[in-house]
């Protein structure tokens, strides 16, 4: 199996639509005419959830009519809210065919689908004409992906001189062990997160200038913090992002959280311009 292989059925869960439309409507939701606010929670697939991609968003000076190309775009959260706040045209891409098929749904349910679209593919290889995207995101997916020279690359391809790309990785703050299994991969064979300079370095080699660069761990620690004394006040568990990452979630997200809380990982944003 190559590692892309790998990386899709690590994220893929087989019945994750019908869990999703179960959780909603268990939440009382009319499904068949969601709202983005509906699917907070289980569309979401990174540190720092929804404020994240709104800090994000803001950071990417967004306007009606701009094209944006999500990279890794998973079940399509971030996709529809630069769409729906911004009136942005968003074309997703991601690997694991699931995880596209459930955006593709999802959006047409928010009655979004004129301006949000999702194909399966690879970041390596994106299926876009050079020079034909105004923005471009990375949202937690680089630490699946090894060769960032090439992934940046053909980001920098699709994107016009000028043109905006925000990614908000999770990377490597100091030497260190990570401890498996993370939310993006169970052991370290297809897990391949970077340090800031690493990703400074490669973007720059690629034709981009880092403009902004931001530390979001005191944002997820503070989100964490207050899930636990949800959970500590009897509240219910997140049951949502439960289903959407799958086996051994709690594990998961704990060690993610110890890593952060330790120092050892961080989210970052950067905003690079393509010169
Ligand atoms: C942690 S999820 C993040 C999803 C989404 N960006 C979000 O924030 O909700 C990582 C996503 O990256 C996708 N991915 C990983 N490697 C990829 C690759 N080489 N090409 C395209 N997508 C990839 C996975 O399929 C998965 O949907």
């Amino acid at each position: 199996m190559s590692t892309e292989e790998k990386v899709a059925s690590h994220y893929t869960h087989g019945s994750l639509e019908t869990a999703i439309l179960q959780t909603l409507l268990a939440d009382g939701k009319d499904i068949d005419n969601l709202r983005i606010r509906d699917l907070a929670g289980v569309d979401e697939f990174h540190l720092g959830r929804h404020a994240a991609t709104v800090e994000l968003a803001r950071d990417l000076d967004l306007a009606a009519g701009l094209r944006l190309a999500d990279i890794g775009s998973g079940l399509g959260g971030p996709a529809r809210h630069f769409a729906d706040a911004y009136g942005c045209t968003v074309s997703g891409i991601d690997l694991t065919e699931e995880f596209v098929r459930v955006a593709n749904s999802l959006t047409v349910r928010c009655g979004l689908a004129d301006q949000v679209s999702f194909q399966q593919g690879s970041a390596l290889a994106l299926p876009f004409e050079s020079g034909s995207f105004d923005r471009a995101t990375l949202i937690h997916v680089g630490m699946n992906i090894e060769d960032k020279a090439r992934l940046f690359a053909e980001i920098r391809r699709i994107l016009k001189p000028g043109s905006r790309f925000g990614l908000y990785e999770i990377m490597q703050m100091r030497e260190g062990m990570l401890p498996y299994p993370m939310p993006w991969a169970m052991e370290p064979e297809t897990s391949f997160v970077c340090s800031p300079d690493v990703y400074r370095h490669l973007l720059e080699e690629a034709g981009f200038a880092v403009e902004q660069e931001q530390d979001r761990s005191a944002m997820a620690i503070r989100l964490v913090h207050e899930a636990r004394a949800r959970a500590a006040a009897g509240e219910a568990r997140d049951q949502g992002f439960r289903t959407l990452m799958g086996p051994r979630a709690g594990e998961r997200s704990s060690n993610v959280n110890m890593s952060v809380e330790g120092g050892l990982l961080a989210p970052i944003e950067m905003i690079a311009i393509a010169v």
